[in-house]
């Protein structure tokens, strides 16, 4: 077979080995625009895992890079004047000319041809091979030359940054943030050998501009770098090699592979640096394009299955690279506004590949002390000490929201059970509620629960607007309140023009066939195109809405629930005033976000005038629409500002549903990101709530400072008895209640 790699950098050479060595009549040829011993870039930066694959791969190679290597176990953080140590992260850095030299003479021994200083500037003269792999890095020829093919997307980074060297060298993988008039750096910085280290220097754009870097050469930048960080090097230069600023750019390909043509490393991919995943990727991107070529007879069935493998593997790690590219993008939203342990912690977790779980196998001390000092805070929340010896999980820390303590921090999400009969709840909710208050949850959240009749989402939603409403729901809270821990509040909400529709089961947000009611909204658009057109709401309306929110408050007060919960979310009558796509009134109810939140502000208002002063009120939101032109987390942000001058206690923050052309990311805690950013930017407590199922993750999300709740929905409808499952799965022990006491001498065997 002929093969040529069209780029002699870590993916190229490596596919030339493997390949050679597969099958020694190949025949192998690199083309590689450089010469053979010119080099740009410092250091490469490999996990432990990932050398396991090495040694696998190709045993030869695999020794001379760890002869080569720098190893390390600890990352250093730098923060206001602290040097934080988390240990037990297993890293080796080498230089990228070393790498580079061992696999060209693998090459040379095995026979590979290399070519060097050979410019590709079109594939043709090669298209005679039977293989082109296209390892020529983000910048990529081949890829440009076939764009129609590949179809890349590239998407770039906000901040600048710039890579040099240092004679300084680093004992541990090393973050700096440092401050000065300009901005905040960020110091990405690693050994790579005994006297040399990486030194990746990254802003903002601003800060960049504000100091002048933008008309810097390499000199004046390596002067500014030396002045800057003149006591953390101690003496030692900073070392420029086409030291450049630049933005990075995360390039995707729609398709790696079109006739014999393959793409592999960068030219296929990019993943952010700080979770220095590119050399990586692309050397087992030639692990797998080998092993795929091996067992395929035909090339082109062999560059499908090396996709569909590859593929998978890649977009999980540029997902991660991503968060933690975003994390570098917007440090400022945590420095300065958190302690350093938390910091630090949040810092480690950014790319959600770390949680709290698998950093304490790493580090069981660092997450001891993190989660000591978390249960401080939370005693110091609620005026209560926590003595217990180890500090309990962060999940089980109590916290406080006026007068209501929350024993945990597991909350119970609104869950529509469409199963009242005229909005009146009964044993269904009683025995739901009811069991997964007895399953451990600090706090319970009812489900919609309706100020009028016409407000409710179908027939069979919860209400509160009848004498029997109260006596149902006084039910319901007394058996919680009697028998659990847990606290529970009621979701009020009034449907809007997502009113008169069927059961989820029988088609979620389609009209009724037969027994509609008139509904009511900010502005006379209707949901789908064959929904209920809306009338909009006239003054008299919103009296009308207002005051029934506020005989629900009062009845929910006689009922004895801890905490109410306004609905502001998900595209119900009070969120279809705060987005633009449904509230196009031209009164004093629409236009700018201060307008459209008047309305729904003067709801929570009057409830709140009349909810006791000792009882919490949260608001949940939906922080984004998912929509072109519609309700932002730059919103969510300012309507979070103005329910806490308004004495909200805390919002629950979800998102979308408000339009049904929305189109969101789903995956792992998506909506967490908007919960932090409400968090940090106006010091609202929130809950974040959205695929979160394990309690790694929400133990993560508390001591990172992402949320002061977890809020589960689904996890609870599978798992009633989440909370209690957790806690025996981490050893903390959750008094049973007396009827289940024989449980003390029961072991569970789940398999
Ligand atoms: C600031 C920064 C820090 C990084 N830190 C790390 C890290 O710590 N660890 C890590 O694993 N990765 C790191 N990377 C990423 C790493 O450099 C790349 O992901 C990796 O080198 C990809 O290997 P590759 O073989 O696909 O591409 P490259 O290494 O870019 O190799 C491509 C080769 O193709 C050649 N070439 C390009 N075009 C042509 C042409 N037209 N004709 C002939 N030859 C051509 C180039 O000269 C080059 O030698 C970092 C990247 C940056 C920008
Ligand atoms: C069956 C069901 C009913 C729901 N009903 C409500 C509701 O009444 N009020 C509400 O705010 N959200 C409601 N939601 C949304 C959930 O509260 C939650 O935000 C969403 O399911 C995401 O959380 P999860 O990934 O943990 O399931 C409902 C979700 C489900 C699955």
């Amino acid at each position: 077979m002929k093969i040529v790699s069209i780029g002699g950098g870590p993916a190229g050479l490596y596919l030339a080995i493997l390949m050679k060595k597969a099958d020694p009549t190949h025949d192998v040829t690199v083309v590689e625009r450089n010469r053979a011993d010119d080099t740009f870039g410092f250091g490469v930066v490999f996990s432990d895992a990932t050398l396991e694959n090495f040694a696998e791969a190709d045993a030869e190679s695999h020794a001379e890079i760890t002869r080569a290597f720098a190893h390390w176990d600890d990352i250093d953080i730098h923060y206001q004047g602290q040097v934080l140590t988390s240990t037990g992260h297993g890293f080796s850095g080498m230089s990228r000319q070393r790498l580079l030299d061992i696999l060209q003479r693998r090459c040379l021994d095995l026979g590979v041809t290399l070519r060097f200083q050979t410019e590709v500037s079109s594939i043709e003269p090669y298209l005679d091979a039977d293989l082109v792999v296209a390892a020529d890095g983000v910048n990529s020829t081949v890829r440009a030359l076939s764009a129609e093919h590949f179809r890349p997307e590239i998407d770039w980074g906000w901040s600048r940054f710039v890579w040099l060297g240092t004679t300084f060298p680093f004992s541990a993988f090393t973050f700096m943030f440092k401050s000065d008039a300009h901005g905040l750096w960020r110091v990405h910085a690693y050994r790579y050998n005994d006297s040399h280290s990486t030194f990746i220097l990254e802003t903002t754009e601003d800060s960049w501009r504000l100091a002048g870097l933008d008309a810097a050469s390499e000199d004046d930048t390596v002067a500014f770098v030396e002045r800057l960080f003149a006591r953390e090097l101690n003496g030692h230069r900073i070392l420029k090699n086409r030291s450049l600023w630049r933005s990075f750019p995360t390039v995707r390909n729609a398709r790696w592979h079109h006739g014999q043509v393959v793409l592999i490393g960068d030219a296929a991919h990019t993943a952010h640096f700080s979770i220095g995943s590119g050399t990586k990727l692309a050397m087992e991107d030639a692990i797998a394009l080998a092993g795929a070529l091996a067992s395929h007879h035909d090339v082109s069935a062999a560059l499908a299955a090396y996709e569909a493998e590859r593929r998978p593997q890649v977009e999980s790690t540029q997902r991660a690279a991503q968060m933690s590219l975003a994390w570098f993008e917007q440090t400022e939203r945590y420095h300065g506004r958190l302690e350093p342990l938390q910091f630090a912690f949040n810092l480690l977790t950014r790319s959600l590949r770390i949680t709290h779980e698998n950093l304490k196998v790493r580090d069981g001390k660092f997450v001891e002390t993190v989660d000591r000092w978390f249960a401080e805070q939370a005693g110091l929340q609620t005026g209560t000490t926590i003595l217990a010896q180890p500090p309990p999980p962060p999940m089980f820390t109590p916290f406080r929201l006026r007068d209501m303590t929350l024993v945990n921090r597991v909350v119970v999400s609104p869950m529509c059970q469409y199963s009242a009969e005229d909005g009146t709840v009964d044993d269904w909710h009683l025995v739901h509620l009811g069991s997964r208050a007895l399953g451990g949850a600090g706090l319970v959240i009812t489900e919609m629960t309706d100020v009028s009749r016409d407000g409710r989402i179908s027939p069979a939603c919860a209400g509160m607007y009848r004498p029997e409403h109260l006596m149902a729901w006084r039910r319901i809270v007394a058996f919680v309140h009697r028998h659990s821990g847990a606290r529970i509040g009621l979701q009020l909400a009034h449907a809007g023009r997502k009113g008169s529709t069927r059961r989820l089961w029988e088609g979620e947000d389609q009209p009724l066939a037969e027994g509609n009611w008139p509904l009511i909204s900010a502005s006379p658009l209707p949901y789908l195109p064959h929904s209920q057109v809306p009338r909009q709401m006239t003054r008299q309306d919103m009296d009308e809405v207002r005051a029934d929110f506020v005989r629900a408050a009062r009845m929910a007060e006689d009922a004895g629930f801890d905490m109410l919960e306004l609905h502001f979310a998900h595209g119900y009558l009070l969120a279809s005033f705060l987005s633009p796509l449904t509230n196009v009134r031209t009164d004093e109810y629409g236009g700018g976000l201060a307008s459209r939140a008047r309305y729904p502000l003067e709801v929570f208002d009057a409830v709140r005038a009349v909810w006791p002063a000792g009882r919490p009120m949260s608001v949940r939101i939906s922080a984004t629409d998912w929509a072109e032109g519609g309700f932002g987390p730059a919103d969510a942000v300012a309507l979070a500002a103005m329910l806490k001058d308004h004495g909200c206690d805390i919002v629950n923050v979800s998102s979308g549903q408000t339009v049904p052309d929305q189109k969101p990311r789903y995956g792992r805690l998506y909506q967490t990101p908007f919960s932090e950013l409400i968090r940090h930017e106006t010091g609202l407590p929130t809950m974040t709530v959205g695929a979160i199922s394990t309690f790694a993750d929400v133990n993560s999300i508390l001591a990172a400072g992402r949320a002061d709740l977890c809020v589960l929905a689904r996890a609870h409808l599978y798992d009633p008895y989440w909370t209690r499952h957790a806690a025996f799965e981490q050893g903390y022990e959750l008094p049973w209640p007396d009827q289940y006491t024989s449980l003390k001498t029961f072991t569970p065997r789940p398999r």
